[in-house]
């Protein structure tokens, strides 16, 4: 889908990661969309986003750069964690305050990331920083746009990473909002502080995304009880499988928490005016979801993505 180059910015000789989408995938696309859309993540600004330094077309492939983040990514830090031990609350709960915060205010300018993922957070010093915001969209959009739209198949390539992918994405919602990326975030927050995925055990894209579906995560409580019981509700809000009917106040609006530490502090009370529904599903969701795991049983689904 992309190749990462570690090049060096010769006019001020620094390093600088450059993005190159695949090129039978540029050839699926629409440049001028892609570019588009690159612009508008190119003006995030934030402390805990990688921004975009450049981007550009050579040869008919797509490009851009950003800076090096020295580091290792979150995934790689999930892997360093004994097994049988589970990353300590303080530093689970840092990670996720910055990663919150790098939604939020992508969130207030109308950008979603839609593939939050342990490897598109980069882990620099005590600073969470998240990558490839919007990338998975500018892609998804231009692609459609230029005649390869993404089709349930697709998804696993294209629109997000199964793992990681909230209901309405994996049944194909074209109209996503930012209430993918809290869901996303859920699972993210699930899998850092219980030491396991929310659907540990599944391993296809598949069967992950009918998990994502229709299956209950076994509760976080269980998995870790010492965790404050008001942060346990809000990750559970998060990976609620219903979108409230009504158009509830958006999560970004209280993503804003301060920084978190440890676990005294007020749990990140954010998100989850949206995502709120939790089990059962209303009858609306579960037509939709039987439609799209109807869907997804005459097809084969990909890996992944951005
Ligand atoms: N700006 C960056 N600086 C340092 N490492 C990066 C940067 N961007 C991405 N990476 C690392 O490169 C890996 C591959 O990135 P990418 O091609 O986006 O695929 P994916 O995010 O699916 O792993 C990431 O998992 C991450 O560890
Ligand atoms: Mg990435």
């Amino acid at each position: 889908m992309a190749r990462l180059f570690l090049a060096e910015e010769t006019a001020l000789g620094r390093p600088v990661v450059v993005k190159v989408l695949a090129p039978d995938l540029a050839q699926e696309l629409s440049l001028e969309r892609f570019t588009r859309e690159i612009r508008v993540s190119a003006r995030l600004q934030h402390p805990n986003i990688v921004p975009i330094l450049t981007a550009g077309v050579a040869g008919g492939v797509p490009y851009y750069t950003m800076p090096y983040v020295e580091g290792e990514s979150l995934r790689g830090r999930l892997k360093r964690v004994p097994s049988k031990e589970r990353m300590p609350v303080g530093e689970a709960l840092g990670i996720l305050s910055d990663v919150a915060r790098a939604l939020a205010y992508a969130h207030e300018r109308g950008v979603i990331h839609r593939d939050v993922k342990p490897e598109n957070v980069l882990l620099s010093r005590d600073t969470a920083v998240v990558t490839d915001f919007g990338i998975a969209k500018a892609i998804d959009g231009a692609r459609a746009a230029g005649g390869g739209g993404a089709t349930l198949t697709q998804l696993g390539s294209t629109v997000g990473t199964p793992a990681y992918m909230a209901p309405e994405q994996a049944s194909g919602d074209p109209a996503l909002d930012q209430r993918a990326d809290v869901y996303a975030w859920g699972v993210l927050a699930y899998e850092l502080l219980a030491g396991e995925h929310p659907f540990a055990g599944k391993h296809s894209p598949r069967e992950l995304i009918t998990a994502h579906l229709v299956e209950a995560p076994p509760p976080l409580d269980q998995a870790r009880p010492s965790l404050a019981p008001g942060l346990t509700m809000l990750i559970t809000r998060c990976l609620a499988k219903d979108l409230p009917n009504a158009q509830a106040a958006l999560a970004s609006s209280s993503i804003r928490s301060p920084r978190l530490p440890h676990q005294a502090r007020p749990p990140l009370n954010m998100f989850v005016q949206r995502r709120n529904h939790g089990f059962p599903p209303s009858p609306s969701f579960r037509s939709r979801t039987r439609a799209a795991t109807r869907r997804m049983s005459r097809s084969a689904t990909g890996s992944r993505t951005s």
